[in-house]
């Protein structure tokens, strides 16, 4: 039977691109949906081009209702998968899917996460402590920011001389790569 996924992002939306791309032509996985907080998030262009639906929602329908949990379950979707979302999945959505809400952070969790940790803040961070390494989390959505149990982590070094941009550079090079890979083997169950 067909996988469904639903993504969500709020930004650029370039990690639902990979994963749309990598699941390009297969006939038992479709990305059902793209979700969006914000009007403006790139993702939506991105969306257009590649013929999946957006929904985009505001916050007192995503908070205060359970309207988006009630249309992912009619939509029978398999896998929530949170690329670059940043606001916090409500208590009731999470129950629903329990286990089938991963979320990436640009960072080796337990590190650098939490609420306001996101994108370029989170490389300002990393570069600001001298750290020699950062990279990527895919991990499980509970109901606190960035704490769901981790399912993978990669690498990568991180030089004196690096800037926060460099360092998101590398990061997002690790994100394209295992991203859509790890969304698969999570689909699947292996
Ligand atoms: C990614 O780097 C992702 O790890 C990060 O947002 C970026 C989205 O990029 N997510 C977080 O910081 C979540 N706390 P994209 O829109 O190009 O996929």
């Amino acid at each position: 039977m067909k996988k469904r996924l639903a993504l969500f992002a709020s930004g650029s939306g370039s990690n639902a691109e990979k994963i749309a791309d990598h699941f390009a032509g297969r006939e038992d996985v479709e990305i059902s949906l793209i979700l969006s907080n914000n009007p403006k998030a790139g993702v939506i262009e991105r969306a257009r081009r590649l013929h999946i639906p957006v929904l985009l929602f505001d916050r007192p329908t995503f908070y205060q209702t359970d309207r988006i949990t009630e249309m992912l379950q009619n939509q029978q979707i398999d896998l929530i998968v949170l690329a670059g979302f940043l606001w916090l999945m409500p208590a009731s959505l999470v129950r629903a899917f329990d286990r089938r809400i991963v979320n990436i952070h640009p960072a080796l969790l337990p590190k650098y996460g939490g609420k306001g940790m996101y994108g370029h803040f989170v490389h300002e961070a990393v570069v600001a402590a001298g750290e020699a390494e950062s990279g990527i989390t895919i991990h499980y959505v509970n109901e606190q920011y960035d704490e769901g149990a981790v399912i993978f982590q990669a690498s990568c070094p991180v030089q004196p001389t690096d800037t926060p941009e460099d360092v998101a550079r590398h990061v997002q090079v690790l994100e394209h790569r295992h991203f859509p890979e790890i969304v698969e083997k999570v689909l699947f169950g292996n």
